[in-house]
């Protein structure tokens, strides 16, 4: 960008570019608007403030002295699939603005930078900044905009680490950990807390997803386990104990319950016939009588 500036094809069309606006009617001077040079995109953590730089000029300005000009200053936040929002505006001496908004230097003042503070994730968007400045006697002296970009980032929420699976030895489980908030999204890492620290990669971990897939468990598996989300501006964690078992499997365990119900099935017939047969030798022992 900076190379292509110094281009001789570029510095030709300058000059020819030039050349024609002085050679237009008037030969007013131009009003420039500037941002930073370089400066499109401004990311910034929730809760923080922000400046979004913003000056005017006038090319081929003469007079240094301070000329009496009349501004009219707005600031606009685009949003995708919102109507275009006045986050600000300055006209005729009287400033109006949102909650949390305000212009850094006092008015008039050729530097228009906006301040937001407390920012919040809905912030993000397109800020226009749209300036239009007439001489005293009301004649337009000219207008530009600018658009500067504004994401808020929002650090991960505390996420919530959950099991999946029975955790015996011999079977899989599958550790999962999800934080419920995070602008961008959250990345995961799952590691094993001291004494048998160890730091799982993929393929067992799956980063986007926060799983941790540890398969044929082993009694030494056991200990506690930390999930740590993070993204560009922030991190949270939370952890788990995995406690593998050696007790019998679930399929022993099924087993063993239904033996048991056979076993009272059996136990309680015998109690019956027993019953019945008792019942009918008294019965006879009646009839004897
Ligand atoms: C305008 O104000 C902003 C914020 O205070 C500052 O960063 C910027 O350098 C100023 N611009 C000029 C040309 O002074
Ligand atoms: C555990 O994982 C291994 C390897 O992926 C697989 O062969 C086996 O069937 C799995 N066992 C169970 C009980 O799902
Ligand atoms: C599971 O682990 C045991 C001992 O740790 C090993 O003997 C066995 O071969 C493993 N099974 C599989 C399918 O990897
Ligand atoms: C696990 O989390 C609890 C609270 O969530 C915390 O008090 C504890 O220090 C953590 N343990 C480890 C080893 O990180």
């Amino acid at each position: 960008m900076v190379s292509l500036l110094g281009s001789p094809v570029i510095n030709l069309l300058r000059v020819l570019f030039l050349g024609l606006s002085t050679l237009a009617p008037a030969a007013r001077a131009q009003l420039e608007l500037h941002v930073p040079p370089g400066l499109t995109r401004l990311q910034v953590v929730e809760g923080a403030e922000v400046v979004l730089p913003a000056w005017y000029s006038f090319r081929g300005e003469v007079s240094s002295g301070k000329p009496r000009e009349m501004l009219t200053v707005m600031w606009f936040l685009e949003q995708e699939g919102k109507d275009l929002n006045q986050v600000l505006a300055y006209i005729s001496g009287v400033l109006s603005t949102q909650p949390g908004v305000s212009l850094v230097h006092t008015m008039p003042s050729r530097n228009v930078s906006l301040r937001l503070q407390g920012l919040q994730e809905k912030d993000s968007g397109y800020y226009r900044c749209s300036v239009n400045v007439q001489d005293s006697q009301g004649i337009n002296k000219g207008h530009s905009s600018k658009t500067l970009e504004l994401n808020v980032l929002v650090p991960p929420a505390p996420p919530s680490c959950h099991l999946l699976g029975v955790p015996r030895v011999g079977t899989n489980v599958t550790l999962n950990c999800m934080s419920p908030r995070s602008k961008p999204a959250a990345q995961y890492q799952w590691e094993r807390s001291p004494p048998s620290s160890q730091v799982f990669f993929a393929p067992v971990l799956d980063a986007i997803r926060g799983s941790l897939s540890l398969k044929n468990l082993s009694t030494s598996m056991s200990g506690v386990y930390i999930c740590k989300a993070h993204n560009e501006v922030g991190s949270a964690q939370c952890n788990m104990t995995l406690e593998v078992s050696t007790g019998p499997g679930a399929a022993v365990v099924a087993g063993a319950v239904v033996g048991t119900l056979i076993g009272l099935g059996v136990l309680a017939g015998m109690v019956l016939l027993y019953e019945r047969r008792s019942k009918a030798l008294e019965e006879q022992a009646n009839d004897i009588k």
